[in-house]
C-alpha cells in the first residue's frame, strides 16, 4: 500500500491534492457530486473585505488546451464568507482550508487574514497577489518584489496561521518575487496563478472578453507552470503548493518531482467536476507504476 500524504507547514494531509481557488466556489457544487472529504485540503474561492460582482460578462474565452478569465475576483465578501459560506462548508469537509484572500491594499489582505485565521477549520492563508483581472490590487502586489514583501509582513503580523503568497507568472523572473516574500516571512509559496491573454472575435475584430485581457489556465500552461516551480524550488527554502494546468495523476507526480509539496487543481474541475477525484483515485496507481512508495520521497527528486 502506498503513502499518498504529505506535510505542508506542520498540517498534515491524506493526499497532495487540492482544489484551486476559483474553480470550486465553496464546494456546495462539487459536494453534489462526491464526498469532499476524500480531498487532500480545499482552497475556496478568494475572498475580499467588500462583496465583489466581478467583471464585466463576456469574461470567459475559450483557448487550445485551457481557458480565459477574467471573473475579477466576484464573492460575496468577508462577512458573508465567514458567517454563511463556511458554516455550511463546515457541514460537508472535514479537512484543512486553504483560505485564499485578496485585496486592493496591504491593510485589506490583512483584514481578511486576521478574521480568516481565526476559524479553526482555516490550515493555510494563501494570499492571492497575482490576479491579472482587477485594476490597482491584485497582480500589482505580485509583480513587485518590495510590495510583495509587504503584504506578506502585514499579512504575517496579524495570524499564526501558515502564510502562503500565491505568485504571478507575469514578471520576468518569479524568483525575484519568491525570495522576497521568504525573506517577509512567508511559510509558503502557492504558484502559478494565469498567464495574461486574450481572444479576438474574428466577426466583430474586437476582444472577445469584456475586460479585454484575462487570464490563461488549463494544460496549455502545464509546462510553464513546472518550470516556475522547478526555478523556485531553487531558490527558496519553503514549501511550494505546485499548480498550473495539472489535469492528472501523473501531472501530479511531475509537478512534486519538479518541487512542489502539494498540488491544487483549477481549470480541470471546470471541464470534468470529478477531476479531484479521478486523480486522487489514480495517484495509488500512477506511484505503483513509477516505483514511488511513498509520495513525499519524491518532492524535489528532478533536482537530484
Ligand atoms: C478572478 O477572480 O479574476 C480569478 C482569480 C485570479 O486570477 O487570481
Amino acid at each position: 500500500m502506498v503513502d499518498t500524504s504529505v506535510t505542508l507547514s506542520g498540517l498534515r494531509l491524506d493526499n497532495p491534492v487540492i482544489p484551486a481557488s476559483g474553480a470550486f466556489g465553496f464546494g456546495a457544487e462539487f459536494a453534489k457530486l462526491y464526498d469532499l472529504n476524500i480531498l487532500g485540503a480545499l482552497a475556496f474561492k478568494g475572498t475580499t473585505v467588500e462583496p465583489r460582482f466581478g467583471n464585466p460578462t463576456p469574461r470567459i474565452a475559450e483557448a487550445p488546451m485551457g481557458m480565459i478569465n477574467s471573473v475579477g475576483l466576484q464573492n460575496p465578501g468577508l462577512e458573508a464568507v465567514i458567517n454563511e459560506e463556511l458554516p455550511k462548508l463546515s457541514e460537508v469537509f472535514h479537512k484543512p482550508l486553504v483560505a485564499n484572500i485578496s485585496g486592493f491594499s496591504a491593510e485589506e489582505y490583512a483584514a481578511c487574514a486576521k478574521a480568516l485565521g481565526k476559524l479553526p477549520q482555516v490550515g493555510i492563508i494563501e494570499v492571492n497577489i497575482s490576479c491579472p483581472n482587477v485594476h490597482g490590487g491584485g497582480m500589482s502586489f505580485g509583480v513587485d518584489s518590495k510590495l510583495a514583501a509587504t503584504v506578506t509582513r502585514e499579512v504575517k503580523a496579524v495570524t499564526t496561521k501558515p502564510v502562503y503568497i500565491k505568485l504571478s507568472p507575469n514578471v520576468t523572473d518569479i524568483t525575484e518575487i519568491a525570495t522576497a516574500c521568504e525573506e517577509a516571512g512567508a511559510d509558503g509559496l502557492s504558484l502559478i496563478n494565469t498567464l495574461s491573454a486574450m481572444r479576438i472575435d474574428l466577426k466583430t475584430r474586437k476582444p472577445v472578453l469584456a475586460n479585454t485581457f484575462g487570464g490563461l489556465s488549463g494544460p496549455a500552461i502545464f509546462p510553464v507552470a513546472l518550470r516556475m516551480v522547478y526555478q523556485v524550488y531553487e531558490a527558496v527554502s519553503i514549501p511550494i503548493i505546485g499548480m498550473g494546468g495539472v489535469s492528472s495523476a501523473e501531472d501530479v507526480i511531475e509537478m512534486m518531482l519538479a518541487g512542489a509539496s502539494a498540488v491544487q487543481i483549477g481549470a480541470a474541475n471546470l471541464r470534468n467536476p470529478f477531476a479531484c477525484a479521478d486523480i486522487i483515485r489514480e495517484l495509488p496507481r500512477a506511484m505503483e507504476k513509477y516505483g514511488i512508495n511513498r509520495l513525499e520521497d519524491i518532492i524535489g527528486g528532478a533536482h537530484r
